[in-house]
């Protein structure tokens, strides 16, 4: 096995022991999921497109040819592999690499992360245990402020180090793109750093990391003794955080933490405008805690994504449901490890979101408050426990959807020609054991533009 890569991530070119080569055949899988064809929704929101084989070793079984870094073909290998020979493509120029007769699917997406912060918050923990809720302690001044209080003392250094551990964690389980907030820093100097580190982990690969900037997060202390101080600090955040923001370039999208308590519906609309009209695409954490008119603004504003949606009203999903119909969805992206983590009883009703034909995505909500997990796998098991997605469903939520809810269906969450070949093998032989092992290592190989990644054959 020849390691190539730098930093922390084992690179291995070619396939598990080839030459360095352009191309990759993966081949010896019980199983494809393609996701092919798109965002999913309402019935088809478990369509995974999968081929199984019972013979992974045979003609028939399915395979995935990838050339520099794409996906070139999905198919039958009897058929793939005539097709590249008569394509220009000689098959002794792909590595081949044995699925082993795993599952392969396309690379998971978390299309909500908190990745980047400083400390930890066990202490809460202990708390809501004792009956403390999530709001009653951030007006307390702990919660989202205390990590704020811990991020802005510590190094970019600091904050590099612990964004490349637990996006290798994510890894491990099998993602391949993430989206990482802004959101512990709450002035521009912290926000300008935490977005650049994000997009600089990015860069560094192999995960890709697409940045958001959540100014709008909670109001900071130093807002916090004045009167109206939520709203003085979103008056700043549009006058002089949200201008620093677009200018510097980094950041993709523009969220808000549009709750109950925290920030309104109003304030939330007029910094999602400001910031679109700097080329900041909107998502939003949407009704988490009680209903307050985030999804019903989702819809209206046109975001990418709308996400928590633990308690929306029918009016928001009503909202939700006829920008789907009218063919411009908003993304639902639940998050059901974090109300398992705040000790809720109720859940995002994802079955209504269903229904209502709007696409669902899941996520880890990766933070240090509400959702300590870096596994999506994890949450997939959550989505089918609490949420009552079937397996498949969840897998179309963690691919196609995620990237969709991202922007990038066009370029990932699907095993297609064309597309990046973002790839996980795993150790299972069907993707519908994914959730059912909670918390296992299931991942066998990741495959990150064609180049093995990640590598954990069987022993
Ligand atoms: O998505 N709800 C707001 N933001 C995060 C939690 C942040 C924190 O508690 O540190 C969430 O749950
Ligand atoms: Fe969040």
């Amino acid at each position: 096995m020849s390691g190539t890569g730098g930093g922390p991530f084992r690179v291995i070119e070619g396939g598990r022991t080839g030459e360095p080569t352009p191309g990759l055949l993966i081949t010896g899988a019980s199983e494809v999921t393609t996701l092919a064809g798109g965002v999913r929704r309402g019935a088809d929101q478990g369509a995974v497109g999968r081929v199984r084989t019972d013979d992974p070793t045979g003609p028939e079984a399915p395979v995935v040819a990838c050339w520099d870094g794409r996906i070139l073909a999905v198919g039958s290998r009897l058929a793939v592999e005539a097709s590249l020979e008569g394509g220009g493509y000689p098959l002794a120029r792909f590595a081949r690499l044995d699925a082993g007769g795993g599952a392969v699917t396309p690379g998971l997406i978390d299309p909500h992360t908190h990745l980047l912060f400083a400390g930890s918050r066990e202490n809460e923990l202990e708390l809501r245990r004792r009956g403390a809720s999530y709001l009653d302690i951030l007006a307390a001044g702990g919660g989202i402020l205390s990590t704020v209080a811990a991020t802005r003392a510590a190094s970019d250094a600091d904050l590099l180090a612990h964004g490349r551990r637990w996006a290798d964690e994510m890894l491990t389980h099998g993602v391949t793109t993430i989206e990482a907030k802004s959101g512990y820093g709450l002035d521009l100097d912290t926000e300008l750093r935490l977005v650049e580190v994000a997009y600089q982990l990015g860069l560094e690969g192999p995960l890709d990391v697409v940045p958001t900037w959540l100014g709008a997060h909670a109001v900071p202390p130093e807002f916090r003794g004045r009167p109206n101080g939520a709203e003085a600090y979103i008056r700043s955040v549009i006058a002089e955080q949200l201008p620093g923001i677009a200018a510097h370039g980094r950041a993709r999208f523009a969220d808000v933490f549009c709750e109950t308590g925290v920030f309104t519906a109003d304030q939330s609309r007029r910094v999602l405008v400001a910031a679109a009209s700097l080329g900041l695409a909107p998502r939003l954490h949407a009704d988490e805690l009680a209903p307050s008119g985030g999804a019903e603004l989702a819809a209206e504003l046109g975001a990418a994504s709308a996400d928590h949606l633990a308690t929306p009203s029918p009016a928001g999903i009503a909202a939700m449901a006829a920008a789907a119909e009218a063919g411009n969805p908003v993304v639902a992206t639940l998050l059901p490890v974090t109300t398992w983590f705040l000790m809720k009883d109720h859940h995002a009703p994802a079955r209504a979101f269903i229904d209502a034909g709007v696409p669902v995505a899941i996520g880890t909500d990766f933070n240090p408050g509400t959702s300590p997990t870096a596994s999506l796998p994890l949450a997939m098991s959550f989505a089918c426990i609490n949420l009552g997605l079937s397996p498949d469903e969840a897998l179309a939520a963690v691919t196609i959807n995620a990237a969709r809810a991202l922007q990038l269906e066009d370029e990932i969450g699907s095993l297609e020609p064309g597309k990046a070949a973002d790839i996980v093998i795993w150790r299972v032989p069907s993707t519908t054991q994914i959730p059912y092992w909670p918390g296992a290592d299931l991942v066998r190989t990741v495959v990150k533009r064609g180049r093995v990644v990640h590598d954990r054959p069987d022993r």
